[in-house]
């Protein structure tokens, strides 16, 4: 079906790309009035890394820890989707902050949004960060099968021209480097945990073992292995009509590591390699990241 032209699916904030159909100008310049709490779950990632995978993770992990009954846990997904925390801190209208108040302890808050763009509350009150990272290659596939398949965003005519937009950074949340590089001046902070896709996959179990304990929730063993068999790829793509509409065959794409392969030329492998060189090379955050 015909999408609408780029200029009536996009806006610029501060220099960086969003799709006016989940966000807009007024939401970005509110984002300051979100005051943030020492026990807000923060989980931050660039589009495409794993984000809707470790929010529920997070929401479940949430859940399970604070032994909720089933009417709370209904209460809380209520206002959690009304006020689309979940889906994105950055989604929505400005008055969400406001009403974000009202929202008991903890809460798990999910945002692509570049620490220069943050609410400065985030920082201030030390809340915890998961920064959850994904291979640059797999990264871009993943993006440019989701801007051709989505009706809000423009597409591109080919996977060339995509890659060419996606080394500049012209896609909405901005550049895939620039997020990184600014995200590694944090690398020092105590309130930061890094996780990354390849290893989530590797050894789901572990990666929120992890995370349980980054965060402090209190969940035995098998409460974890109970939320990772309910965030495998199978599970939550089965369940994907249900959770995210006609959305979710869209975004519960393959789930796997390693598809770049079936798109990259080697001038592209060769020339994506020495970016991410350039960005990352030696710092603690390229150091996670080697795969
Ligand atoms: P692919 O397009 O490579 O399949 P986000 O949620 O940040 O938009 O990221 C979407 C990517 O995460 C998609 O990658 C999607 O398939 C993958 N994904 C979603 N749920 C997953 C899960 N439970 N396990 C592994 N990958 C998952």
């Amino acid at each position: 079906s015909e999408k609408a032209a780029p200029e009536d699916l996009l806006f610029s904030y501060k220099g960086i790309l969003y799709p006016t159909t989940v966000c807009s100008p007024e939401t970005c310049q509110a984002l300051d009035s979100f005051e943030a709490r020492s026990d807000d779950v923060i989980l931050v990632g660039y589009p495409k890394n794993g984000s809707n995978w470790l929010g529920q993770v997070l929401n479940d992990l949430e859940i399970t820890a604070a032994k909720y009954t089933e009417q709370e846990i209904n209460e809380r997904m209520n206002i959690s989707n009304e006020l689309l925390i979940l889906p994105r801190l950055e989604f929505g209208d400005p008055e969400k902050f406001k009403r974000m108040k009202e929202l008991p302890s903890r809460r798990i808050i999910v945002t692509h949004l570049s620490p220069q763009v943050l609410p400065k509350s985030i920082f201030k009150s030390k809340a915890k960060i998961l920064l959850l990272v994904r291979n640059p290659k797999d990264t871009a596939v993943s993006y440019f099968h989701f801007y051709n398949n989505m009706p809000t965003l423009p597409s591109f005519s080919s996977w060339d021209e995509y890659f060419t937009a996606f080394m500049h950074g012209k896609l909405c949340w901005g550049s895939y480097f620039d997020y990184l590089v600014e995200w590694n001046k944090h690398m020092d902070d105590e309130n930061i945990m890094v996780i990354t896709y390849e290893e989530l996959k590797e050894n789901q179990t572990l990666g929120l073992k992890k995370i349980a304990d980054f965060f402090g929730f209190f969940v035995s063993g098998e409460e974890i292995q109970m939320v990772a068999e309910k965030s495998s790829f199978e599970a939550m793509k089965e369940k994907s009509f249900k959770t995210h509409g006609t959305f979710g065959k869209i975004l519960f794409r393959k789930g796997t590591v390693g598809d770049w392969k079936d798109h990259f030329s080697e001038a592209q492998n060769k020339q994506m390699e020495r970016k991410f060189e350039e960005c990352l090379a030696g710092t603690k955050l390229g150091e996670k990241m080697k795969y």
